[in-house]
């Protein structure tokens, strides 16, 4: 049984990873953070778990970290940048959710996150952890840097043509939308039930920490610059994220229904819907997959790719147990194979 810890138990990917980890065969979670509930079992945090779990709230930096086989760090970024290292020489893997190991350019890491990166090493020996595009390096990683939601729904829906050279990669749109749990549990106005519900706004217009991310993963797919333009947008609903992607095709006829379908085939949690069709969000609440929809414009050789996933599972914690089961060996889908909730 591979013992995991949580720190960051009390924010919402922290939450997810205790629910999925729940059912997880080979996998448990024998120690849990938060400094805010210290002391406090979680089924009295959380009543979602009574009669579920014994587990105390502990500090980040309790002894019982040390006895995991895993550490996941579902916390702000800045944290796991401190203390995974220390973590990494006991021998315990680290999955951090959060960006600290995500951009590989500690110039980009300091203007999209206003922070200076201290851990150099760390930072090369990271793998950055979308199983369907670093399997293979992902299963000798000691650091996983798990992937950000938006960039996760865009990277899945550019891959196939992205890899096969089919799109201009000049003219790239990203138009994206994101539910309310995207942005955490902690406090924030803008966040409120009368503030985000009943309406509906972009964000992050003019730059989102998630673009440096996409632009660096889509430069590694295509081994040459991306130009993007990305503007997510907040939408009231709690979970839920849709990247619809605009690209030009190259050449008009070809046969991109089959590309995709044949791309994920062997993929577990990527669907491509069948031609026409498109995706909901609500598909996907709750469960690790992300589903992709193709439609073409009438008049012109513009493809129009809707991906969506659940920004807390296949967006973060989900994802993050995915790369644990390829770390460990195990059936990539343990503790994944729920299907999304409906209604
Ligand atoms: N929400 C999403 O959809 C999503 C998706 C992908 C990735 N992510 C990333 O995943 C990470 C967690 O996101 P979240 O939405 O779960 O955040 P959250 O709801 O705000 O929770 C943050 C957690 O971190 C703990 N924490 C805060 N500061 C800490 C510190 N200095 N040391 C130790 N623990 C600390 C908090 O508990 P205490 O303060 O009680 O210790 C809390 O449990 C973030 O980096 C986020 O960008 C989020």
């Amino acid at each position: 049984m591979i013992k995991a810890g949580i720190i960051g138990g009390t924010g919402y990917t922290g939450a997810e990873l205790l629910r999925l980890l729940h059912n997880h065969a080979q996998a448990q979670v024998i120690a849990i953070s938060s400094r805010s509930e210290v002391g406090r079992r979680v089924d009295e945090v959380f009543p979602s778990m009574l009669g579920q779990s014994d587990l105390v709230f502990s500090l980040p930096d309790d002894a019982v970290l040390d006895e995991c086989d895993v550490i996941f760090f579902a916390t702000p970024h800045g944290v796991a940048m401190k203390s995974a290292g220390a973590f990494i020489e006991k021998g315990i893997k680290v999955i951090d959710l959060g960006a600290d190991f995500r951009l590989k350019d500690k110039n980009e890491y300091r203007q999209w996150y206003g922070l200076e990166h201290t851990q150099s090493d760390l930072l090369a020996s990271a793998v950055y952890g979308l199983s369907e595009i670093n399997r293979e390096q992902i299963k000798n990683a000691n650091l996983v840097a798990n992937p950000g939601c938006y960039p996760t729904a865009i990277q899945l829906g550019l891959k196939p043509l992205i890899d096969n050279k089919l799109i201009d990669l000049s003219s790239i749109v990203a138009d994206c939308k994101s539910g309310v749990s995207g942005a955490g549990r902690v406090v924030n106005q803008a966040m409120l039930l009368c503030e985000a519900s009943e309406s509906f706004k972009a964000y992050g217009v003019s730059g989102h920490r998630h673009y440096p991310e996409i632009k660096q993963a889509l430069y590694s797919l295509a081994g040459e610059s991306v130009d993007l333009t990305f503007v997510p947008h907040l939408v009231p609903m709690i979970r839920g994220m849709q990247a619809t992607i605009y690209v030009d095709l190259l050449d008009g006829n070809k046969d991109v229904q089959s590309l995709f379908e044949n791309a994920y085939k062997d993929e577990s949690f990527v669907t491509v819907l069948g031609s026409g069709n498109t995706p909901e969000t609500r598909s996907v609440k709750g469960a690790n997959f992300c589903q992709i929809g193709l439609q073409k414009a009438p008049d012109n050789n513009k493809l129009i790719v809707i991906s969506v996933i659940d920004n807390l599972v296949k967006g973060a914690s989900g994802q993050a147990i995915q790369n644990m089961n390829i770390i460990f060996g195990l059936d990539e889908k343990l503790g994944l194979e729920q299907i999304g909730l409906m209604p």
